[in-house]
């Protein structure tokens, strides 16, 4: 089939702001989004600048808008979106070269969340490793699957109205350990959590859940932790 994709371009070196150049290529419906951007690439524009590693939805470098909402371009396919394509920079963050964005501010506030295990009690006597129930491993369970692309943050409109905010992605890392039974930062955590810029600027909008390709449950762990904040309790 053959598909129009409208994809926005900025060169900071040569444009004073960004534009829109349209391809018409043939593309199979199972082809990926990625699978087009690459062609363009390699076929007709090598300048054209986006991220991506794993190309199986992992790594989480590819997060970009496509035809208007969230996405990651290897997980998804042409047939899900249609002839007519828009791939576009996610917003809220500063677009570097076309599709790329500076994810710099977003791995600070992902470091402010303490993103390790906190635990200086010494090892149990037998040697072994602390151990987790089941059910202590399920309370984190879903904030385990992020893979950091900031398709949340980006659609999130409180961070549109501020870029400090930390996000739902800081969120998310601040709940897989707060919850985690074997760790002990979760008071140094919460206490980072009620600063100005922290879950009191969510208003649970719901952006983030949709926008995660993990699907995540994210706000209902917004949630969790604002109900931890609230009664000091994480059990
Ligand atoms: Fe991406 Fe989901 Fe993690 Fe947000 S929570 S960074 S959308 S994987
Ligand atoms: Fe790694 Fe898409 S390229 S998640």
């Amino acid at each position: 089939m053959e598909v129009t994709v409208k994809v926005f371009r900025y060169n900071p070196e040569k444009d004073q702001r960004g534009n829109y150049v349209t391809y018409k290529i043939e593309a199979d419906p199972n082809d990926r989004i990625l699978d087009v951007l690459e062609h363009i690439k390699g076929k007709t524009d090598g300048a054209l600048a986006f991220r991506r590693s794993c190309a199986h939805g992992v790594c989480g470098s590819d997060a970009m808008r496509i035809n208007g909402r969230n996405r990651l371009a290897c997980k998804t396919l042409v047939r899900d979106v249609g002839a007519n394509i828009t791939v576009e920079p996610v917003l809220g963050m500063k677009v570097k070269k076309d599709l790329i964005v500076d994810m710099e501010p977003f791995f600070n506030n992902y470091k402010k969340m303490t993103p390790y295990l906190v635990n200086d009690s010494p090892l149990p006597e037998d040697g072994r490793e602390r151990l987790q129930s089941p059910e202590q491993r399920a309370r984190f369970d879903e904030s385990t699957k992020c893979i950091l692309c900031g398709a949340c943050t980006s659609a999130c409109p409180s961070f549109w109205a501020n870029d400090e905010y930390f996000g739902p992605a800081a969120f998310i890392t601040a709940h897989r350990f707060i919850f985690d039974s074997r760790d002990e930062g979760a008071s140094q955590r919460l206490m980072v959590l009620a600063e100005t810029d922290g879950t009191v600027r969510c208003h649970t909008a719901y952006n983030c859940t949709e926008a995660c390709p993990r699907e995540i449950q994210i706000t209902k762990a917004i949630g969790d932790l604002k109900m931890a904040m609230v009664t000091g309790k994480i059990d």
